[in-house]
């Protein structure tokens, strides 16, 4: 029986991959977003800061500058140093503004060291500002390459995911197919053998219905003995053909209306094994085959085809033994009329543990007591 969940899960696993896809196209849109409004001028800046400072020193320690806020290079450094200082900062965390508030209090010293023209002083202050600045800049970087590593590694998960439950989608398809094939499979097998059995009865016209009660009462059995949905189905289908070897035995020895000779009862008594060796060919079917095989077992081993005792026969066939010689008894028949059902079930208990099963046999009583109430 399938899961009542199952019909489900197609749509949750859409829910699902539908959900991941669009948190990883926000994610997407989010680092676009930064990358464009904060990472790029922010490093930009650090960039441009570290040109300036770089040629600045360059200019200082080489004599080459000219005078004051006049120097192209002290230009340079100084618009660097304003245009970081529009960097905007309100999310970062305490210890980053910290540190910036520490690069840019060294660089205004650099910038007094410019307007006061003491160009070892500008040495000296770009010598303390430098290595805050390269850190920084680092640190942005490295910020920068770590998001663009979570958001590829994301991406690789999410195809990762994407891909299993494609694969996943596709294995139940396959499955699925499979069990939509097997099931017409197997219900054109159970039209054919509902053929046969209707052949079957056809050919005895008294015992008209027989294998659909023997099911019947079978099940009923199984019930009371608390096996499971599965075992009852294939139980049903081995009543209903249990007799199917019977094609095999001429009409002169099956439709006789009195008593079979020895010779006769053998060939009758073939009909167990032959319905079994028919339906061997049918692989679904094998599940039954003991039940078939064994109907006409009895409990003291003096049954056929195999003189099997107790609990040796199959309990299918214990099952369908007992509803079968009830069916029997109570049915009418050309040479006797069928007895009455309280004289079977006496009969039934006159022979527990001898002909029938026990529990078998108390099983049908009570089945039976339920349904008569
Ligand atoms: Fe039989």
């Amino acid at each position: 029986m399938r899961s009542r969940i199952m019909p489900y899960a197609p749509l949750a696993v859409s829910v699902t991959m539908g959900l991941l896809i669009i948190v990883q196209m926000l994610l997407m849109v989010q680092f676009g977003d930064a990358v464009i409004s904060y990472y790029t001028p922010t490093i930009l800046a650090f960039d441009n800061l570290m040109e300036g400072s770089q040629h600045l020193k360059h200019t200082a320690t080489n004599g080459q500058y000219a005078r004051g806020q006049d120097n192209i290079a002290a230009k340079h450094f100084l618009f660097a140093l304003d245009k970081l200082a529009t960097v905007e900062a309100p999310t970062w965390p305490k210890a980053k503004r910290d540190n910036l508030r520490d690069l840019l209090d060294a660089a205004n010293k650099v910038r007094s060291a410019v307007a006061q023209s003491d160009y070892a002083q500008v040495d000296a202050a770009l010598d303390s500002m430098m290595p805050l600045l390269e850190m920084h800049t680092m640190e942005h970087r490295s910020e920068l390459v770590s998001a663009k590593h979570n958001i590829r590694n994301l991406t690789v998960g999410i195809g990762f995911v994407c891909l299993s439950l494609l694969g996943m989608g596709y294995a139940a398809t396959l499955r699925e197919r499979r069990l939509s094939k097997l099931e017409a499979s197997e219900a054109e097998i159970r039209s054919v053998l509902a053929a046969l059995i209707t052949a079957l009865d056809a050919r005895e016209a008294y015992t008209k219905g027989h294998s659909v009660r023997v099911a019947e009462y079978s099940v009923g059995i199984a019930n009371k003995l608390g096996l499971s949905q599965a075992a009852q189905q294939q139980l049903h289908m081995a009543a209903l053909l249990h007799d199917i070897g019977k094609i095999g035995v001429p009409d002169s020895v099956l439709l006789k209306p009195g008593r079979l000779s020895d010779e006769e009862f053998a060939v009758m008594a073939t009909h167990p094994d032959t319905g079994a060796r028919i339906l061997a060919s049918v692989k679904t079917l094998a599940g039954i085959l003991p039940g078939i095989r064994h109907h006409h077992e009895r409990h003291d081993g003096k049954g056929y085809p195999d003189g099997l005792a107790g609990d040796r026969i199959p309990l299918s066939a214990r099952i369908i033994a007992l509803a079968d010689a009830y069916d029997a008894m109570t049915t009418d028949r050309p040479y006797r009329q069928g007895l009455p059902p309280a004289l079977a079930k006496l009969e039934l208990q006159d022979k527990r543990d001898r002909q029938w099963s026990g529990e078998v046999v108390d099983a049908f009583l009570a089945a039976r007591e339920e349904r008569e109430v």
